[in-house]
């Protein structure tokens, strides 16, 4: 066991992709790990395959969105260890790409409540949590994109919900200050996950062309979570960005 043995992390989204690279990242590192997700089946299985254990894990089902689901898993996760030193707010969705006109508003409203008022609402939550604890504070990392710098074709919630994200970010950045919290964003480009599986297969392009888009390893993601989760509290990544070394963004295509 490290010296982090006894620091509690909540993974959102963590019965897939890179919330559960990330579960895996931290479990190795001797954390206590929550894995939350809407799908309790997916995340048990996920503890196998992490090789984790019911003293250092914990599968707590919860939609992002609802705010009594929400409050659920911080109850389960205070029962369960005590405290809360990480948050990592990865659940995530996207849209179908189709044009604004033709996005119906559950579309819409599904991935804000989500990508969005999960966020939100889990950081609430732990804020409340790392404020009253003792020793007081924690670390809030948001789950970004590239796409809170720059849109892909037909993304409109998908981009607006992860630019709101860099808002939200800073917000919390600010008033965690007096409270030993800090918040952190890593934007993503192009990890290989269920969610970029049609980048491998050819993804629309801004000029109307589809082209097939390079990958990364996602545990590329996941080390780099942990490593601004192992930061002191004193210091802070406010923002990173990881990509595919090689996909369209730098250079406008
Ligand atoms: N992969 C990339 O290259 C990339 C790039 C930029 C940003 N990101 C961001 O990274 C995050 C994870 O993406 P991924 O690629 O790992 O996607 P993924 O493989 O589709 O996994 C997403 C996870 O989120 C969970 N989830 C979805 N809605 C939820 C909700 N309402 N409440 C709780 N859990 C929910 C899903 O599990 P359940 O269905 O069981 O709930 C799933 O385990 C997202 O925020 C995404 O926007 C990814």
């Amino acid at each position: 066991m490290s010296q982090n043995s006894s620091k509690v992390v909540i993974i959102t989204g963590a019965g897939a992709g890179i919330g559960k690279a990330t579960a895996k990242a931290f479990v190795n590192a001797g954390y206590r790990v929550v894995l939350a997700g809407r799908q309790l089946d997916k995340l048990e299985q996920a503890i196998v395959d992490i090789g984790g254990n019911t003293e250092n894990t914990l599968a707590q089902r919860c939609d992002v969105g609802d705010p009594d689901s929400v409050k659920q898993l911080f109850d389960a996760t205070q029962r369960q260890f005590g405290r809360l030193d990480v948050l990592f707010n990865n659940a995530g969705v996207s849209a179908p790409a189709v044009s604004i006109e033709t996005l119906t508003y559950a579309q819409w409203q599904s991935v804000v409540d989500t990508n969005l008022t999960g966020a939100f609402l889990c950081a609430q939550a732990a804020i409340k949590m790392m404020k009253s604890q003792n020793p007081q504070g924690g670390r809030i990392i948001n789950n970004g994109s590239i796409s809170a710098h720059a849109p892909r074709p037909m993304s409109a919630p998908y981009t607006a919900t992860k630019h709101a994200i860099t808002g939200l970010t800073k917000s919390i950045a600010l008033d965690g200050r007096a409270y030993r919290i800090a918040c952190s964003q890593i934007d993503i480009g192009n990890a290989a996950t269920e969610m970029t599986e049609r980048m491998a297969a050819g993804i629309l392009q801004a000029d109307g062309s589809t082209k097939v888009e390079p990958r990364m390893d996602v545990n590329h993601v996941a080390e780099s979570v942990l490593q601004i989760a192992e930061m002191p509290l004193e210091s802070n990544v406010l923002f990173m960005t990881i990509m595919a070394t090689s996909m369209p963004y730098v250079g406008r295509g």
